[in-house]
C-alpha cells in the first residue's frame, strides 16, 4: 500500500505547518505529516518552512533571530487562503510530538538546513525523537545530505531519506551511500521505472508533491512506497480504488 503524507499538514485546505492542519492531516485519513523545522535564537525546534516568518504571519524577520516566545505570538495563518475564526500559531516540534503521542501517525521531519546549517539542530531533533520514543514512526529528510549522515551517526536507528529536486542516476545507490533507506524526489526528478527499481533495492521513493489526481492514481498503481501531498484527503479516496 501506497502511504499518504500530509505536505505541511494538510495545507491545501488549511494553514501550512499549523497544528490546525496536522490534525485535519489525521481528519483526512493520512498515514503520516510532512513539517518541516528550523531553530529559534534560544534554541527550540520550531515548525515552519522559510528562512524567515513575512510570508507566514504577520510578523517579519528571520526565524533564527526570534525567540521562541515572540515567534509564538504571531499569527501562523495571517496570509493563508484558508479562513479561520482563530489565529493559529507556530508550533514547535515538542508540540507536534505530544500531540502524536495520541495517534499512531509518522511523521517526516524536514531539516530546513540546506541555506542555514543550524549547527546543533541534528542532536537536537534527536535528543526530542527519543524523548518521545518516536524512532520507528519518524523519517528525518533534508536537501543537506551530510546532515542526513550526521543524523545517522547521532541515532543509527534513525531512518533518513535525502530530498533532491534534480534527475539522479541511482538514486538508490546514492541513498545508500549515505546510510539512508528512502529517497524524497520532487516527483518530476524520477521516473516510474526507477520508481520501481528503487524499491526492488529495498529504498522507500516517496515523492513530493503530489497534488493532481492523475500523478496520485498512477503512483498508486506501481505501489509507490508513499506520496507526500497537500491534499491527503483526496489521496485517501483515490486510494481506495487500488
Ligand atoms: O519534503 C518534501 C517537500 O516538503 C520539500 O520541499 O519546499 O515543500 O519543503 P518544500
Ligand atoms: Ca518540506
Amino acid at each position: 500500500m501506497t502511504f499518504i503524507f500530509a505536505h505541511r499538514g494538510s495545507a491545501g485546505t488549511h494553514p501550512e505547518n499549523t497544528m490546525e492542519a496536522f490534525i485535519a492531516a489525521e481528519k483526512d485519513g493520512a498515514d503520516g505529516i510532512e513539517l518541516d523545522v528550523q531553530l529559534t535564537v534560544d534554541g527550540e525546534v520550531v515548525v515552519i518552512h522559510d528562512l524567515t516568518v513575512d510570508r507566514t504571519t504577520n510578523g517579519s524577520g528571520y526565524v533564527n533571530e526570534l525567540t521562541f516566545s515572540e515567534l509564538s505570538k504571531l499569527k501562523a495563518n495571517y496570509h493563508s487562503l484558508h479562513y479561520f475564526k482563530k489565529s493559529c500559531r507556530i508550533p514547535s516540534l515538542r508540540e507536534v510530538f505530544e500531540w502524536l503521542e495520541g495517534n499512531n501517525l509518522l511523521c517526516n521531519i524536514e531539516l530546513k538546513n540546506a541555506v542555514n546549517p543550524y549547527k546543533g539542530m541534528e542532536e537536537m531533533v534527536i535528543a526530542l525523537v527519543r524523548e518521545f520514543c518516536l524512532e520507528k514512526r519518524v523519517i528525518i529528510s533534508s536537501f543537506n545530505h551530510n546532515s542526513l549522515v550526521l543524523c545517522r551517526e547521532i541515532e543509527p536507528a534513525i531512518v533518513t531519506a535525502p530530498l533532491y529536486n534534480e534527475v539522479l542516476y541511482k538514486p538508490w545507490d546514492y541513498a545508500m551511500s549515505l546510510g539512508a533507506s528512502g529517497i524524497h524526489p520532487k516527483l518530476k526528478s524520477i521516473s516510474d521505472q526507477e520508481i520501481q527499481d528503487a524499491i526492488a533495492c529495498g529504498v522507500a521513493v516517496r515523492p513530493y508533491t503530489v497534488n493532481k489526481e492523475k500523478d496520485m492514481k498512477k503512483l498508486f498503481a506501481i505501489n509507490c512506497s508513499a506520496i507526500i501531498t497537500d491534499y491527503p484527503g483526496r489521496a485517501y479516496r483515490l486510494r481506495e480504488q487500488y
